[in-house]
């Protein structure tokens, strides 16, 4: 046997073990996040892995299945995101006129982006694949309306605007590769 082919009869041996070791809802997870980040190197592994295998629809959900998952996942993230926006608008001292303006700008997006995830979960149920294939490029769009706001009026965004924000950018990352890997 040449060196080549050795060494990857070692990476399979170990991949075989990795995912002989894990349970088998565990394994379609990480299976899935892992094809996932294959096809899409934007896709965080460590996010996939968590929020899906933490959700209570994953177990014995195929790939179908976990892309509803992450839609699902996604409708939570933009709501708490929402959520976080009226807090920080109801502070007390109240933003200035114009950061609250910015935030309102921010609800709208995280509002349009539950919408977006909440679409595309029903798309995804009715087995038509285009929202959740556009989810991705949408929550871009979107983040970037929020964030650029602030950054044009040379104001910095909210550290939690901008965590969730990035998270659910993350969401909608992973929604999108998740369903391109479903096979009609
Ligand atoms: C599929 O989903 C897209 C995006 O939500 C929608 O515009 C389109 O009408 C849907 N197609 C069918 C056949 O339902």
């Amino acid at each position: 046997m040449s060196r080549q082919p050795r060494a990857l009869v070692v990476v399979a041996a170990a991949l075989a073990a990795l995912v002989g070791a894990m349970s088998g809802a565990d394994a379609t997870v990480e299976a899935t996040c892992m094809a996932a980040v294959e096809s899409d190197q934007r896709v965080n592994f460590g996010v996939c892995t968590s929020e899906l295998g933490k959700h209570r629809d994953s177990p014995d959900a195929d790939t179908w299945g976990l892309a509803k998952v992450a839609a699902n996942v996604g409708v939570s993230s933009a709501g708490g995101a929402v959520n976080d926006v009226d807090a920080l608008l109801a502070a007390r001292p109240p933003p200035d006129a114009k950061e609250a303006e910015l935030l309102r700008r921010c609800r709208k997006v995280f509002f349009d982006m539950e919408l977006a995830f909440a679409g595309a979960y029903d798309e995804i149920n009715a087995r038509n694949y285009t929202a959740g294939k556009l989810v991705a490029a949408e929550g871009a769009n979107l983040v970037r309306r929020c964030g650029g706001g602030f950054a044009d009026a040379g104001l910095l965004t909210p550290p939690l605007i901008e965590q969730r924000g990035a998270y659910a950018m993350e969401i909608a990352t992973i929604c999108t590769a998740i369903t391109n890997l479903i096979k009609p």
